[in-house]
């Protein structure tokens, strides 16, 4: 089975067709899927798709691009839904220097003060990282992250950097860039990573693989996804899609078989 750990069916994209593409995946393999967060409003629509969707877990938190505006408030009630059934992970938080809005301490300030609410509840991350290297790496670094582990989304920098994430025991996300032509960058990251430290993504609606660039992206895509890695790393498809089905789920701490009131027990105990 396919593992997805990071989606946005809440995204007005899905409005027109949302219950009909959710109820098509299981057919076409996908077992799981992470709805994450994106701001507070898109955390609500996430948890509303989690009770909805057996398939479907969650991530709470505030992209760094939408942090403008939120208050200590906020983080409380972000913290407060932590406890909800099926909400996994602390995510998506970090830091977007391509986009400097808002400006870079306040996206600091709050990719801070979630790295340690996810230390107090006990979850992983999320993290999104884009044209910022270096003071996101110093961050997780000052933060002790690899204390709570977690998963840096849409990996997009150096072998390098990806070695460091490794050493901390972070997984990561490969999603349609990985397909793109000019992508020689994460294909070396690809050939370079264990098979056991990477996880399948879409960022759906955002970044559909070859050949649906620049459309509309969904699970229903990631068996592209699953080809490049086999091809890159020279194993079998089957091999891909059942290391990383595992992957994802010691990512958020889901144990294959188990139902979800036992991982709790497990987890929090
Ligand atoms: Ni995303």
């Amino acid at each position: 089975m396919i593992f997805d750990t990071h989606a946005h069916y809440d995204n007005p994209s899905f409005d027109e067709d949302r219950d009909g593409l959710l109820a098509s995946l299981s057919d076409a393999g996908i077992g799981r899927v992470v709805n994450v967060g994106a701001s507070l409003e898109s955390t609500k629509r996430t948890l509303k798709l989690m009770e909805e969707h057996s398939f479907i877990y969650g991530a709470a938190g505030v992209h760094p691009s939408e942090c403008g505006e939120i208050t200590e408030q906020d983080m409380v009630w972000l913290e407060s839904v932590c406890d909800r059934e099926k909400l996994v992970a602390i995510g998506e938080i970090g830091l977007d220097y391509y986009w400097k809005e808002p400006n870079p301490a306040l996206q600091k300030r709050w990719f801070v003060r979630q790295l340690a609410m996810a230390r107090n509840v006990h979850l992983p991350v999320i993290v999104h990282s884009r044209d910022a290297a270096k003071e996101t790496l110093d961050i997780m670094k000052a933060e002790k992250s690899g204390d709570m582990g977690g998963v840096i989304h849409c990996f997009s920098y150096s072998r390098e950097i990806a070695g460091e994430y490794l050493a901390m025991g972070f997984y990561l996300g490969i999603g349609g860039v990985s397909t793109f032509q000019n992508a020689r960058q994460i294909k070396e990251v690809i050939a370079y990573a264990p098979l056991d430290r990477l996880v399948l993504e879409t960022d759906c609606p955002y970044l559909a693989p070859v050949p649906y660039r620049g459309k509309r992206n969904s699970s229903l895509y990631l068996p592209l996804i699953i080809d490049a890695i086999a091809q890159i790393k020279g194993v079998e498809t089957e091999q891909v899609e059942k290391q990383t089905w595992e992957n994802g789920n010691k990512l958020f701490r889901l144990p294959q078989a188990r139902t979800i009131a036992q991982r709790h027990l497990l987890s929090r105990n």
